[in-house]
């Protein structure tokens, strides 16, 4: 039986394109209400990665999604090597410009399935981040994706995942319309998969990985209805 399609798909490097070259935050839509997010939400945004993957300064950090690096320069004096990845041809071409560090903090054209996979020096990497990125892989890509970390990441100790849209909390967001269950969970739309708690945990909990949950300070513009995890190695 074939189902039609309603809602609409969206594509980050399209979208991007059509940003100027230096509105960073409009590119990943870092945006409140359509305006730039304040520098306040962006320190809470930092806040939250620092603690989840409480870097050390002998850390190389792998990090899947991560757009336009605005985000993800602000660790580079926090660990000793750094390699970003995304799947826009765009977006890292924003993030060498502008915010790449030559040779030991870089960034590469991957799609996150591609970079766990082909990765051809994987210890070396001891943390991992995906902020406001997971939700664009479906349950299958996750598995596998978490799968890959555990199995040849084999000195990953810790990896912060933030922004997901929590399933749980769906009224909290829609309260003008609901949509129907294959928007919901189709990570190719604008706002990604939407999961609870308890079905990231089952993905992650069979990859191998413990999950502690968080969720950001009340004044985050999107705190009632995101969550973070952090996962580490089970026993
Ligand atoms: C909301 S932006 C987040 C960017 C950045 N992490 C941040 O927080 O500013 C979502 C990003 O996910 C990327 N993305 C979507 N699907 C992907 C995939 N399959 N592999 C890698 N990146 C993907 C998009 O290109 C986009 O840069």
């Amino acid at each position: 039986m074939s189902t039609t399609q309603t809602h609409a798909k969206f594509s980050y490097d399209a979208h991007a394109r059509t940003c100027a070259p230096d509105d960073f935050l409009r590119q990943t839509r870092r945006t409140v209400h359509d305006e730039p997010m304040s520098d306040a939400q962006l320190r809470m945004i930092m806040e939250a990665i620092h603690n989840g993957l409480q870097l050390q300064p002998d850390d190389v950090l792998i990090e899947l999604a991560c757009g336009n690096g605005l985000l993800s320069v602000q660790l580079f004096d926090a660990c000793r090597g750094y390699l970003g990845t995304d799947i826009s041809d765009y977006l890292i071409s924003v993030a060498k410009k502008h915010f790449e560090r030559l040779p030991n903090h870089r960034f590469e054209v991957r799609g996150g399935i591609e970079c766990i996979t082909q990765e051809s020096q994987p210890e070396r990497f001891t943390r991992a981040l995906c902020y406001a990125g997971f939700q664009y892989f479906g349950d299958q890509d996750i598995s596998h994706i978490l799968t890959m970390l555990y199995r040849r990441f084999t000195r990953l100790e810790r990896i912060f995942i933030g922004n997901l849209p929590d399933r749980a909390r769906i009224t909290d967001f829609f309260t003008h319309r609901m949509p129907g269950e294959d928007e919901l969970s189709d990570p190719g739309t604008a706002l990604g998969a939407w999961r609870t708690r308890e079905a990231f945990a089952q993905l992650a909990d069979a990859a191998g990985w413990q999950t502690v949950f968080s969720i950001m300070p009340p004044e985050f513009y999107a705190s009632h209805y995101r969550y973070d995890v952090t996962l580490t190695r089970q026993g």
